[in-house]
């Protein structure tokens, strides 16, 4: 296992080039089961999800090539069953059970486990599948979905912490093959979303509403191979920024959609930030008079659940007292603890945190825990005194194409060596 050693204090400068969306690619990479006819898509990140994603097509029968970034794949003869050894490294594997089932009528799938940042439950996803006509069992750690014929419904996919993304792609890719119309309800409005509907349009569906609370979905007989161009990664888009905010001296992010991070280039405008956007450009300087924030996690256009911990970590060092509030994994809080090692003074009261800004934070040894808590961590590292050991650096590389290597071209003191 890596861990990464980042000398604090150097400030960033320069410009990043963000890679394509991890959450993207996912369903959009699964979304290929649904046609026999080659996919071509392009700007797939070099991460681990994607690489576990691409292992499940393989198993699952389809014959997959990958270019740098440009993954091809043709899932002429495939099976329908994904089995815990090639499922259990990556929860988003449960986006291959829709095109599954509207492509086979069935699919058995390893349910996901939980994961550090809480239950992970997929109660949203059957209830669409069931509506659609499917019959749902689970045993032995396995969903099972099948269905003589899928039959559109009107179907409300809003749970108690709001709308699901998986769940609401999940739908969308069964509904795309069954007869008649479905229409979804309290469907997610990610960026995300509707990149995978654009792609499945591409491919013959016929869906309306993608980015809205309503989409329509109607039924096709078959779908046909297409191209695409995957949309670029917000998150990672906002990290870098965040990265910027903590301890640059004016950094530019390229290739962002700066309709996509709104809501973070918002609530660092709201810190006292400068922020300028240009067409598919978003620059950020410091400002030592950065002032304290309250944030609330929403789903999109809301602030991201997936920024949370990297404004954990800004906003331990922004002066005054800020609360964040996580309304969508209220136990998304595993940075706190790491955090707190390195100085920062925050407390937890349920899903909220309450930090109180420090002049300055000290490197310590810390360890990655899930995906955007490590982020933070080597955010915080970049801003404190000393030198800061982030551990089991795996979670980063779920995420993050070379976070390391691009934020040492931004000047960052930071190495990545083999743990001993
Ligand atoms: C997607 O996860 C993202 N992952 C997550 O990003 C992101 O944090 C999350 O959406 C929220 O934006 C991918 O796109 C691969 P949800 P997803 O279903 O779809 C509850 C990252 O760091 N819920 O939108 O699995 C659920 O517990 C990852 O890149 C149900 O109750 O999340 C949560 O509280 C982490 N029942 C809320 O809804 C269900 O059937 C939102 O979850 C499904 C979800």
């Amino acid at each position: 296992m890596d861990k990464i050693l980042i000398h604090g204090g150097r400030p960033l400068a320069g410009s990043i080039k963000v890679s394509g969306s991890k959450n993207s690619s996912l369903p959009i990479l699964a979304a290929t089961l649904l046609t026999r006819e080659p996919c071509v898509v392009h700007g797939v990140p070099d991460l681990s999800d994607t690489h576990y994603m691409l292992q499940i097509l393989i198993h699952l029968g389809a014959q997959v090539e990958r270019a740098s970034g440009t993954v091809t794949v043709s899932a002429d003869n495939i099976g329908s069953v994904a089995p815990y050894n090639v499922v259990r490294k990556m929860r988003a594997s449960i986006c291959v059970l829709g095109p599954l089932l509207g492509r086979c009528k069935e699919a058995t799938v390893s349910l996901p486990g939980g994961c550090v940042i809480g239950d992970r439950p997929i109660d949203l996803h059957l209830k669409g599948f069931e509506a659609l006509g499917a019959a749902v069992r689970v045993e032995g750690g396995n969903v099972k979905v099948f269905a003589p014929k899928l039959t559109g419904a009107i179907i409300n996919l809003r749970g108690k912490f709001g709308p699901t993304v998986l769940g609401t792609d999940n739908v969308m890719m069964a509904a795309v093959l069954a007869d008649g119309v479905t229409v979804i309800e309290g469907a997610a409005q990610e960026p995300e979303v509707v990149d995978l509907a654009n792609f499945l349009n591409k491919m013959g569906a016929r869906i309306e509403g993608a980015g809205t609370r309503r989409i329509i979905i109607e039924g096709v007989s078959a779908l046909h191979g297409t191209e695409h161009d995957v949309i670029p990664d917000r998150i990672e888009a906002g990290t870098f920024l965040v990265a910027g905010a903590i301890c640059g001296k004016g950094i530019t992010v390229k290739r962002v959609e700066p309709e996509h991070v709104r809501s973070t280039t918002n609530a660092l405008a709201s810190c006292g930030f400068p922020i300028s956007i240009a067409d598919h450009a978003i620059s950020i300087s410091p400002n030592g008079e950065a002032k304290a924030l309250e944030l609330t996690t929403e789903p999109y256009p809301g602030f991201p659940s997936d920024m949370q911990a990297q404004m954990c970590a800004l906003l331990s060092t922004t002066d005054g007292i800020s609360v964040v509030t996580e309304n969508i994994f209220p136990q998304r809080y595993m940075h706190v603890a790491e955090l707190k090692r390195m100085g920062a003074e925050m407390q937890l009261e349920g899903a909220t945190a309450v930090i109180q800004g420090v002049d300055r934070l000290f490197g310590a040894p810390v360890m990655a825990s899930d995906l955007r808590a490590s982020a933070a961590l080597v955010l915080a590292g970049l801003k404190a005194d000393g030198i800061t050991e982030v551990s089991r650096v795996y979670h980063i590389d779920r995420g993050y194409e070379r976070l390391d290597e691009k934020l040492s071209e931004l000047g960052a003191h930071i190495e990545r060596v083999k743990e001993t």
